[in-house]
């Protein structure tokens, strides 16, 4: 353990050399401008991916990126970051190849509560059944399958009462869906981006539709 507390002073020294007055500026203020929902998998480090400091980001992560509407902790979160921080923007980002989503898709036990947390992507399965394509590679379902988890994931996220309340005060707030691929590293938008709730029925359909595109006839 001690070598990632060597680590740490690295890392703060290597900052400071950079900007001086960043841990000052920082401890004064919280002010990032998007929410993070992403999956608890280390491979996926949020800040990193898509190059943002200490302050830009406000994160959540999970396993499988769910936003469960009876989860405290993940609501709180976006509470938090909608109504006191006023983000910009939420993000839900899943990725290819989740443990999570393949743990579902191929009806294997963890062992647990995990496996009660993921029957809401058994659930996302569920909904989806008639377009999941269930009878080529089995990687090629689990990728399915993350991305409509995010798309119903980031509507999850329009039908709280926090982003609905939000919206009604005329506050400024778009919900994303992202996945990333850990094999090069990019992200690629999935094509819901909901800023009020008049777009979210189209922008679902439009994404699901797009994503079910991609994994049909080929
Ligand atoms: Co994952």
């Amino acid at each position: 353990m001690e070598e990632l507390f060597v680590n740490n002073v690295e890392w703060a020294e290597k900052v400071k050399k950079d900007n001086p007055d960043f841990f000052r500026g920082l401890s004064e203020e919280h002010a990032p401008e998007y929410l993070w929902i992403g999956c608890s998998d280390s491979r996926v480090p949020a800040n990193e991916i898509i190059g943002l400091m200490p302050g830009e980001l406000f994160v959540h992560r999970n396993v499988a990126n769910l936003v469960v509407h009876s989860d405290l902790n993940c609501l709180s979160v976006i509470q938090l970051a909608v109504e006191n921080l006023k983000v910009k923007h939420v993000i839900v980002c899943g990725h290819y190849g989740c443990g999570g989503v393949t743990a579902s898709v191929s009806n294997q036990k963890l062992g647990g509560l995990i496996d009660n947390w993921l029957l809401s992507v058994k659930d996302v399965e569920y909904l989806h059944r008639a377009s999941i394509d269930y009878s080529g590679q089995e990687k090629k379902t689990i990728n399915q399958v993350c991305e409509l988890n995010v798309i119903e994931q980031a509507v999850n996220v329009s039908m709280t009462s926090v982003v609905l309340d939000a919206w009604n005060r005329g506050q400024e707030l778009v919900i994303h869906g992202w996945i990333y691929n850990m094999a090069d590293g990019l992200l690629k938008n999935l094509g819901v981006n909901i800023s009020n709730v008049e777009e979210m029925r189209s922008q679902y359909n439009s994404a699901i539709e797009s994503s079910n595109r991609r994994y049909s006839g080929s």
